[in-house]
């Protein structure tokens, strides 16, 4: 087997399945479409399930693609280790009721042993217990001695989310060698250890689950594979781990040059936060690219966390100035030939990163040290081995005044044992909740969304009734009740002018839409109100 690099081995792939009769999808983007069980994609047959279940036509029954995917349970502990990533990139095979689980462990085989030339030596396959199917073609027809076949339970060779299409699976591992082995007698196949690393999933969709425990076959079964790309990169590069192959090392070293660090120099916490910043900065920077914007709610929040834990560790690095929208640049060269549309957005992308870290810049520091204060009181009040508890309020101040989600506040706070009394927390974040809600009622008809607006000097001329359109100047822009300096796209915001055509929403009457237009950028007012201080606030 020879060095191959991510972006060969991903196209080497697509191109040997189109060899075998499948068209090559491109990657479907990381927010699902019409699937609101999932909050973004993370395998390669999510996007694809309207085939599977029949709801859509696929333009061929062969069907491979490279997929954008993201998992975030474990985020804890990326970059503690070395294993855990929240991004990465799945490929597969798929067959709709066309070929199945013969031809599908044929083709794997021949592709990692002929074109790949991984030593069979070193490989093992796993089977479900009682799937003697599989285990007549990998032994009768590939040719895998009946020794190196594990027969695994439910756990971890059946593939099933929730109800629908289903079945058992059969994976394919490949042996690093007796040094990464744990040395446990029991030490094989399955064991948690690093010795053998699993880079293959081939799932033999063959029922139909009713979430029930109860598996009707199905009349065409299908093929769902998923090798991921990182994982046959490290054993095609030799290297232990994902952050060691090509394209996730250049991002790596981007955040070395400008921190001035080396990574595996001995300092373990370096090496900690420069793979949290490797692996969100390439997440974040994907997610960006596929339209989520950084929010309190959903999809947003969780890159508003990813890319505040990011900042985060910058500044563990000692690095003082916004960073991240430098790095993405090297994450979108890395992928512009999988993903030229990173290339064409790439201003967007890059503005939205430095967006949102200036504006976590802002309170963080003041946030670390109030943070840091209250860590060192309760860690001199506790006595030992007491459990050490922080207040909801000090975690809702940090969430409201300083914008530290309070995921991040949580995982600060652990590193020193200490916990967040949540349920005061929550308390607190419903009775801001409930006081936004009742000074918008109070307000009635003349309800105005953004509190800081009243802060600001002057007040809106409203030149409406001779003017439909007007030259003004900006005198505040408002992003989730905070004065910011610029607003990325899709972002919701209002803005405030010292003058205006706009007419304000009044005693029954609507108020305008339209748009302001500034060199380049455009914003589509959706609806105009007045604050009680006399500023119009053109919401959109
Ligand atoms: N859907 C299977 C997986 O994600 C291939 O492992």
């Amino acid at each position: 087997m020879e060095w191959t690099g991510v972006n060969e081995l991903r196209e080497r792939f697509l191109k040997f399945f189109e060899s075998k009769g499948h068209t090559i999808l491109p990657s479907a983007p990381l927010v699902p479409k019409d699937d609101a069980s999932l909050l973004l994609i993370n395998s390669g047959m999510a996007p694809l399930k309207k085939y599977f279940m029949g709801l859509e036509t696929p333009p061929n029954k062969r069907v491979t693609t490279c997929q954008k995917c993201i998992r975030t349970p474990d985020i804890e502990r990326v970059g503690k280790t070395a294993r855990h990533g929240t991004y990465f990139e799945m490929l597969g095979n798929f067959s709709f009721g066309d070929y199945f689980k013969k031809d599908a462990t044929r083709w794997a085989w021949e592709f990692i042993t002929q074109d790949l030339k991984l030593p069979v030596d070193r490989l093992w396959v796993t089977i479900y217990l009682d799937d003697d199917e599989a285990y007549k073609i990998w032994t009768e027809e590939v040719g895998v001695a009946p020794e190196r076949i594990v027969r695994l339970g439910k756990e971890d060779n059946f593939w099933e989310i929730g109800s629908g299409p289903c079945g058992p699976c059969s994976e394919i591992y490949f042996d690093r060698g007796e040094k990464y082995s744990c040395g446990k007698p029991t030490c094989g196949v399955g064991c948690d250890c690093d010795r053998y690393v699993e880079f293959w999933n081939l799932v033999f969709t063959q029922f139909d689950s009713d979430g029930n425990g109860n598996y009707t076959p199905l009349e065409h079964p299908n093929i769902d594979t998923g090798m991921g790309l990182e994982r046959i990169a490290c054993i095609m590069q030799g290297v232990e781990n994902l952050f060691e192959v090509d394209t996730v090392a250049n991002i790596m070293q981007h955040v070395c040059d400008i921190a001035g660090v080396k990574y595996k120099a001995g300092d373990e916490k370096i090496d900690v936060s420069l793979r949290v910043i490797t692996d969100h900065i390439r997440s974040t920077t994907m997610m960006i690219g596929d339209g989520v914007v950084p929010s309190n709610e959903g999809r947003g929040y969780v890159l508003r966390r990813l890319l505040r834990r990011a900042a985060r560790h910058g500044r563990l690095l000692g690095i003082h100035e916004p960073f991240l929208y430098q790095v993405c640049q090297t994450v979108i060269k890395e992928n512009a030939t999988a993903y030229p549309q990173l290339v064409e957005n790439k201003d967007y992308i890059v503005k939205v990163i430095q967006m949102e870290e200036e504006r976590f810049a802002k309170t963080i520091d003041q946030g670390m040290e109030l943070l840091n204060s209250i860590m060192d009181r309760i860690e001199t009040e506790a006595a030992k081995d007491q459990h050490r508890v922080m207040s909801g309020e000090i975690a809702f101040k940090l969430y409201d005044t300083f914008g530290f989600p309070l995921d991040l506040t949580r995982e600060i706070v652990a590193e020193h044992a200490i916990e967040i009394n949540e349920e005061e927390f929550k308390r607190f974040m419903d009775e801001q909740r409930e006081r936004a809600r009742a000074a918008r009622a109070a307000l009635g008809d003349m309800g105005w969304e953004g509190d800081v607006v009243s802060t600001l000097p002057g007040k809106t001329e409203f030149v409406g009734y001779e003017q439909m359109e007007c030259d003004a100047t900006i005198t505040g822009i408002v992003v989730d009740n905070q004065l910011v300096d610029a607003v990325s796209e899709g972002e919701k915001a209002i803005i405030v002018l010292d003058r205006t055509p706009f007419y304000a929403e009044s005693g029954g009457q609507c108020g305008d839409m339209g748009v302001i237009i500034s060199g380049k950028c455009m914003f589509k007012v959706l609806d105009c109100k007045k604050s009680a201080t006399g500023h119009f606030m053109l919401i959109g």
